[in-house]
């Protein structure tokens, strides 16, 4: 397990107020941050304290500009429009399945841009797993762990979402992002183990993962949301690949959230999914599949794959407060190509 924990970034997290008026933040410490034409400087707040604290003027205490870089992101998230501030997570806890790599990292970065308290990455890839919260640990001033976790394994997902929620608190958000896919495989020679595995890895590792996240959503008795990342196979036949077990795994996790989205509306969990058209991820790029991808492209309207992070801002909205009244729904994202 790898685990980024940057003191300074929780006890901040601690200290944050719920309730926003406008903070005192001393003027010095605008500079160093660099807001002062509204600019918020990208280094990490630590990063940025420990300037902060080697040019501090004499007899201004760490403590003091720990307070003030409080204030200052207070500050920042007060000038939010009421509107914007839906979008924000501060406070929420997030677990991304497949966050090491592809669409799953991306939706996890988008998460800490938009201020979650801590986020954990559940996936089978250790060496992506640890780049990838090495990178986002640079980028972003939140505890970024990650776990290595097999969504077949109900034990070891179990044991991920207990520590997750002892180390935490608790889980306010799940993107189901891990999945895998197997393409030209014609129906009538499909090997019956490989149909087993993906169904297993797409459709039952979705239900593992939700389950053990949604008792401890449950447990907690707060409000909870749960993305799945689902496709648009799950909703037409592509061409020309032959992919049988793929679309009807797909068919299976948009049918799986509504009916989770039913029963856990009770518990204030919702549950949505986003039905992605060809992206331009590791999945797709295989020699095997450049010859098709030039039809993919004709057959979407927009005349191009999508880029890996064309899901965040949908997962974010869909993650935060900004949709309160929507579970059981499916979001298409496809550039039109289910239009035709
Ligand atoms: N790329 C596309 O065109 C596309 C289109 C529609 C839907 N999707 C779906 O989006 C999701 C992400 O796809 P991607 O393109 O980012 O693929 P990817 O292969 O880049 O990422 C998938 C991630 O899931 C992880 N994973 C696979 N099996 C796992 C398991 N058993 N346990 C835990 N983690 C596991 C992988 O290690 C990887 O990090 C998948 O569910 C995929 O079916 C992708």
């Amino acid at each position: 397990m790898f685990v980024a924990k940057r003191a300074l970034a929780v006890s901040t997290k601690a200290a944050f107020p719920k309730a926003i008026s406008v903070p005192k933040v001393s003027a010095s410490v605008i500079q160093r941050a660099g807001i002062s034409s509204g600019k918020i400087n990208k280094k990490p707040l630590a990063q940025t304290a420990t300037e902060a604290a080697t040019a501090a003027p004499q007899g201004q205490s760490i403590s003091a500009i720990v307070e003030d870089h409080i204030n200052l992101r207070a500050a920042t998230q007060s000038n939010l429009s009421p509107t914007l501030n839906k979008f924000c997570l501060d406070g929420k806890v997030a677990v991304v399945t497949g966050g090491a790599r592809g669409l799953g990292r991306h939706i996890a970065e988008a998460l800490c841009d938009v201020r979650v308290s801590a986020l954990v990455i559940f996936d089978v890839l250790k060496e992506h797993g640890d780049e990838a919260v090495a990178e986002l640990s640079q980028k972003f001033d939140v505890p970024i762990v990650f776990k290595q976790v097999d969504v077949r394994d109900h034990i070891s997902v179990q044991n991920a979402v207990t520590e997750t929620v002892g180390q935490f608190g608790k889980i306010d958000v799940l993107v189901n992002s891990a999945g895998i896919a197997d393409s030209n495989i014609p129906a009538e020679g499909y090997n019956i183990d490989m149909f087993r595995r993906l169904i297993d890895i797409n459709l039952t590792g979705t239900f593992v993962v939700a389950q053990a996240v949604g008792n401890a959503m449950i447990q907690q008795k707060t409000k909870g949301s749960m993305i799945f990342i689902a496709s648009m196979s799950g909703h037409i036949v592509n061409y020309p690949q032959q992919q049988s077990c793929y679309n009807a795994s797909k068919a299976g996790v948009i049918m799986l959230g509504k009916s989770l989205a039913a029963e856990w509306a009770a518990h204030k969990i919702r549950v949505n999914t986003i039905s992605p058209g060809y992206m331009d991820t590791a999945l797709n790029r295989v020699p095997a599949l450049d010859a098709q991808k030039v039809m993919w492209n004709e057959r979407t309207p927009m005349g191009r794959l999508g880029n890996v992070d064309e899901l965040n801002n949908l997962a974010v909205f869909l993650a935060s407060d900004a949709s309160t009244y929507m579970t059981g729904s499916d979001l298409l994202c496809d550039g039109g190509y289910t239009c035709w």
